[in-house]
């Protein structure tokens, strides 16, 4: 089975910058053919992945965390253990699904203790909303599962009722527990009930008309594209029309810029780009050049090179912002 890794740099690691990660045959990583593939969805201290890559030496395992602690704790066990069948990616969970793996690839994904977002206004920041879920179902094997373990019943809850026409869903409280991790315990000792929610794919209740009721926009996400920097005679804005100011791409795609430094021949700005709610920090460089000007993404910043970044550097770059 194919799928997106980067050949250049070591098992567990690589740099935001540098996907779309490249095609590789995974049974090269853990040297055997088709291995089961094990998703971990905000890994944490890395401790449960560990544990599981420790036990199924011929599965992969693989990480996505937002945390840079996060990675670094998941790495030292990693290589305390000798282990050579995790790999970690530091991305979202939705989008690194999204970015990283092909259609039917993996057979089970865990998600441990996710943050529940338990305001109404950050409904949409819950890694269990549907539009995430029917990404989920599409990159899971035919038999393919979804594993969440939870100390909140209202995210017990809202999981059920977003899932419950994607997945076969079963739910139960949990009191045993094979492997634990950092909040497992934590809740534990504050006498909080656990909850695990099992979303299976088997039953495969997803039909192209629901997709469709769903209106779910796989097409619309981020593609990645190679650009060039763009040159310029002048630039055609002074800090004050930019710096703590939000523009709009176009439908979907946001720009805010925060402090702007201004340099003898260079200008950098503090910029977010949300893309389809995908959003990226990163530094604008504005650089004199003899009697022109460069704009471009200061090397310092690790970004995916995304068509809204591509079409944001084009209207900087032609003051059509
Ligand atoms: C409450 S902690 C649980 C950590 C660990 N699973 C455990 O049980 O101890 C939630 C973790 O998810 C990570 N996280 C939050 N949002 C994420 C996302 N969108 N994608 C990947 N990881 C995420 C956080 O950085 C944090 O480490």
């Amino acid at each position: 089975m194919k799928i997106k890794i980067p050949p250049s740099t070591n098992q567990i690691d690589f740099k935001r910058s540098e996907l779309p990660i490249y095609i590789k045959d995974l049974s090269e990583i853990v040297g055997i053919e088709n291995p089961t593939i094990y998703v971990e969805i905000g890994f944490g201290n890395g401790e449960f992945l560990v544990e599981m890559a420790k036990r199924e030496k011929s599965s992969l395992f693989i990480g996505f965390e937002i945390s840079g602690i996060g990675i670094e704790k998941l790495r030292s066990r990693v290589r305390k253990e000798n282990l050579k069948n995790v790999l970690c990616i530091r991305e979202d969970g939705f989008w690194g699904l999204h970015f990283c793996f092909p259609d039917s690839s993996i057979d089970k994904i865990f998600i441990n203790f996710p943050d529940p977002w338990p305001k109404r206004k950050h409904e949409e920041r819950r890694i269990t909303t549907r539009k995430k879920l029917i990404l989920l179902h599409e990159k899971l094997k035919p038999e393919g599962k979804i594993e969440i373990l939870t100390d909140s019943k209202n995210f017990v809850d809202y999981t059920i009722e977003q899932a419950k026409e994607i997945f076969k869903v079963k739910t139960e409280e949990r009191k045993d527990f094979s492997i634990t991790t950092k909040y497992m315990r934590k809740w534990l000792l504050q006498g909080r009930k656990i909850y695990s929610v099992l979303l299976e794919k088997s039953k495969n209740l997803l039909t192209p008309e629901s997709k469709k009721y769903y209106n779910f926009e796989i097409e619309k996400l981020p593609k990645i594209k190679m650009f060039l920097e763009r040159k310029i005679e002048k630039f055609a804005y002074k800090k004050e029309d930019l710096e703590h100011k939000v523009f709009k791409i176009e439908e979907g795609i946001f720009v805010k810029f925060f402090d702007i430094l201004e340099g003898k021949n260079k200008i950098l700005i503090e910029t977010l780009i949300s893309e389809h709610g995908y959003e990226q920090l990163f530094i604008i460089k504005v650089e004199r050049k003899g009697e022109k000007f460069a704009v471009d993404i200061s090397p310092f910043s690790s970004v995916i090179r995304t068509e809204g970044i591509e079409k944001l550097i084009e209207k900087l770059s032609q003051g059509q912002l």
